[in-house]
């Protein structure tokens, strides 16, 4: 296998892909990814019902860098004319693919009959693809879970089904709605689904946060690729370790922790402004620091900074380099 991945025309540098993380992965992060060679890059999840009606703040989270490409943006909602009015008067021309989030397991978009709600209703489920298909000017892709409830079953049915109505491809996250994250994904059943699709291509999505992880994950399901989440935030570089796999005899990225803490926190200053954009930092700012072998208290410290100048002096104070 390469390291590369060819899908209906559109090159993606890497088989691992950046999952969409909704409060984590606007351009700031997204480029640090694909500097260590992340794949296709998503947005975070963007609200049909939003985007059709023009709400301003939508477009904050679609805002993207042109060396992104190629760069996914990801919808979500429950009603096809939404689905369709949201791409048909909007200037999607940038995204690679649009992806149809039907693995939310929140309250809030499940109740709005959004995300997992979707996979209660393959009917619905396969208009909705339909329906996006129908006006989409570029690819489009599915993220799904096994299910909405744990024990339900009809993973391979759900996922066969949608393969007919061609999309893309699809990304399938090893656990059910109920589950939320909890418990550990399920690669047996990812394995399953794959082995259903036979050359389509699937995703595979879950608890990949090491090289180990990820070989085991390949070994176990065979899926083209890997998407991976929570194991990049705090640590973009994750990608270079990934990337290992595919060409082992490459030289690891060298990088800095304190030099990535300091262009991610001024990316965020950038586009959220000084306090917010410190405060949004503040998750990632805790990760990096775990890396870096911060104890608790040394840690503590940098949730009480409200300026970039305070969070540098920590920084050297420290010794994170
Ligand atoms: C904070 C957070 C936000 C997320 N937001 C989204 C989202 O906007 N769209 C989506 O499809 N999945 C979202 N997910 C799910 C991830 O894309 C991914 O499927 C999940 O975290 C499992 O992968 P991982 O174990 O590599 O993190 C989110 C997950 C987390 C932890």
């Amino acid at each position: 296998m390469n390291k590369s991945i060819n899908i209906e025309g559109v090159h993606i540098p890497s088989r691992f892909f950046l999952a969409p993380m909704a409060g984590y992965t606007d351009y700031v992060f997204r480029s640090l990814c694909r500097e260590f060679g992340a794949g296709l890059l998503v947005t975070e999840l963007v609200s049909v019902a939003a985007l059709s009606r023009q709400i301003s703040k939508t477009y904050k989270y679609m805002e993207y860098l042109e060396h992104e490409a190629p760069l996914s943006l990801q919808l979500f909602g429950s009603n096809e004319d939404e689905y369709k009015k949201a791409i048909e008067e909007s200037d999607l021309s940038f995204y690679s693919f649009i992806d149809i989030n039907m693995g939310c397991p929140t309250r809030k978009v499940v109740r709005s009959g959004g995300g997992s709600a979707i996979l209660t209703d393959t009917n619905k489920m396969l208009s909705i693809l339909r329906a996006v298909k129908s006006v989409a000017k570029c690819p489009v892709s599915v993220k799904v879970r096994l299910g909405f409830k744990r024990g339900e079953g009809g993973t391979v049915e759900r996922i066969l089904a949608l393969k007919e109505e061609k999309p893309a491809f699809i990304t399938l996250h090893g656990r059910y709605a109920s589950d939320m994250y909890r418990g550990v994904a399920d690669w047996e059943a990812i394995a399953e689904a794959k082995n259903a699709l036979g050359d389509f291509i699937l995703i595979g999505n879950g608890d990949v946060k090491s090289y180990s992880d990820a070989v085991k994950a390949f070994e176990i399901s065979k899926v083209d690729g890997i998407m991976v989440g929570r194991g990049a935030v705090g640590c973009p570089w994750i990608f270079d370790e990934l990337n290992r796999v595919f060409e082992p005899n490459e030289e690891p990225k060298k990088y800095s922790i304190k030099d990535i803490i300091i262009r991610h926190l001024k990316g965020c200053t950038h586009l959220y402004g000084e306090i917010r954009g410190i405060h949004f930092m503040r998750k990632f700012i805790m990760k990096y620091l775990a890396y870096a072998g911060l104890t608790r208290t040394q840690k503590i410290e940098f949730m009480q900074t409200e300026s970039v100048e305070e969070i540098i002096n920590l920084l050297q104070k420290h010794n994170v380099s």
